[in-house]
């Protein structure tokens, strides 16, 4: 039987939804019904469609307690809006609903494996949070959460774990038959460790081992867990709070940290071989994947970020939306990228030209917009190395982001600080390519509020929400040195 707070919830973002105005949506990018969105959770199969939850404030453009929102799809791009899921209305998640994920049962019913919160503050107003795994049962619509929670408490923490930093269980079915799940958790040292529980049925878990340790290297506390085989190797993803910067690789703040190495199933033990950023863009989150039915692995994330979410519009009615969904492969012990195939299906409009001189700004005919997906190739034009290529999109006479590559140190600059936002956050981002001989190549996805840029097939992806105003629709190139270009750019056409 659906409570009294989420049936408030589905009540409210039915009666507002409908004012969120068009040019606030994007087309194919997912977005709470109403107010505020940030983790994608439960990205899963589930009778043969893909659903996907995420974290839910309706009430607010702010965090606030969480609910969780849900969508499915049938082909990653276009999303049905079904019902709140959960909402915090039990003693164990009073507080909010944290992240999680799911699994199809064997009998057909869905479950969710989510944080429940507890928050009490002391006399000073010092707050403890108490955070514990708990469960949801439902039909892809409607969830009952199980009467035996918590399901994993800090009863079953190894030594130094801490019971107020211990949440987002990421859990699948493994080829033995048992379930498993992995928890971000705080360790006797203060940073970040991953656990792995261990359970016969989804409802009654044991802890297994430990499977990677932070030791105060990347970052503090991690979050949001996920652990997959792929393309032969085993990847761990985490979401490091307090991260300090590291080159280009890593920025300062809320990063994501890629981990790819080999995995023993029979005794669990993960051996890391290479670290990297997941995402070198403003705004990520969070990334959470599934197994689609054909094998795929996908992932999706929140294109946003803790330390850019602080300022919005006054007159805004959503904050938050997911990051077009990515099929992940692994290639030289890298993690590939590419925006999922499915967006193929909704190009046209094609516009494409070859060995274009690019030397002053210049524009060419047919290629401006705002949704898009366009993919730029740049080389020498002759023996000499340009200095500097750069594009820029969302433009007008005020308001401009660009992109810059330099080939002599293989950086791209991105900086979005005229993009029309009257709020001072983080706006440039620089990461390291690696291109050869000056030759780089790029696709660029926009979708009214995003541009998101994968960098010579996937290598590299960088995600960054844009504030311009939607007139602002023209797009430049230049370069100093001259530099050959072709270009192949797509209307995305929903
Ligand atoms: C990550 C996170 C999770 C937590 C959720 C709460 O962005 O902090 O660790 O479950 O957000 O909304």
């Amino acid at each position: 039987m659906a409570s009294e707070k989420l049936i408030k919830a589905r009540e409210f973002e039915e009666k507002f939804a409908r004012f969120v105005p068009e040019d606030e949506r994007p087309y194919f990018h997912v977005t709470g019904p109403v107010g505020w969105i940030n983790d994608p959770n439960g990205f899963s199969v589930y009778k043969g469609e893909v659903h996907l939850f995420f974290q839910y404030h309706p009430y607010r453009v702010q965090w606030g307690p969480m609910h969780w929102g849900h969508v499915k799809t049938r082909d990653f791009i276009k999303w049905e809006r079904l019902p709140v899921a959960m909402a915090p209305d039990e003693e164990y998640d009073r507080s909010g609903c944290y992240s999680g994920s799911a699994v199809e049962l064997p009998d057909g019913r869905q479950l969710i494996l989510y944080t429940g919160m507890q928050a009490d503050y002391d006399e000073f107003g010092q707050i403890t949070e108490t955070q514990e795994q708990c469960v949801a049962i439902g039909d892809g619509v409607n969830y009952e959460k199980y009467e035996g929670n918590p399901v994993i408490t800090a009863k079953d923490l190894p030594e130094g774990g801490s019971s107020h930093d211990f949440r987002d269980p990421k859990i699948w079915r493994e080829d033995d038959g048992f379930y498993y799940c992995v928890v971000g958790n705080r360790t006797e040292d203060g940073s970040g460790a991953i656990l792995m529980f261990k359970s016969p049925d989804a409802l009654h878990w044991t802890y297994e081992t430990t499977l990677e340790r932070c030791c105060n290297e990347l970052g503090g506390m991690w979050e949001c867990p996920d652990f997959f085989p792929l393309s032969g190797k085993q990847v761990l993803i985490t979401s490091p709070q307090e991260m300090m910067p590291m080159g280009l690789e890593f920025h300062a703040g809320f990063g994501t940290v890629c981990m790819i190495g080999d995995y023993n199933k029979m005794t669990h033990e993960f051996s890391r071989e290479n670290v990297s950023a997941v995402d070198y863009g403003l705004d990520f989150y969070a990334p959470q994947t599934m197994e689609a039915p054909d094998g795929r692995r996908i992932l999706i994330a929140w294109m946003q970020n803790w330390s850019t979410t602080t300022s919005r519009r006054q007159d805004a009615r959503i904050m938050g939306e997911m990051t077009v969904p990515r099929e992940l492969s692994v290639r030289n012990g890298r993690l590939i990228q590419n925006p999922v195939r499915e967006l193929l299906a909704y190009r046209g409009h094609k516009v494409s030209y070859r060995n274009v001189m690019v030397r002053q700004e210049m524009n060419l005919a047919g290629v401006k917009g705002r949704v898009l997906d366009m993919t730029i190739t740049i080389r020498p034009a002759g023996n000499a190395l340009y200095h500097a290529f750069r594009f820029n999109v969302a433009k007008d006479g005020e308001n401009v982001t660009s992109v810059r590559y330099k080939p002599d140190n293989n950086t791209v600059r991105i900086d979005r600080s005229r993009c029309g936002f009257p709020h001072d956050i983080v706006n440039i981002r620089e990461l390291v390519i690696r291109p050869q001989d000056g030759c780089m190549k790029v696709r660029v996805i926009l979708d009214k509020h995003s541009m998101e840029l994968f960098f010579n097939d996937g290598e590299q992806a960088a995600s960054t929400i844009l504030y311009t105003r939607q007139d602002a629709q023209s797009i430049s190139f230049e370069a100093e040195g001259d530099v050959l270009m072709d270009v192949e750019k797509y209307d995305l056409l929903f």
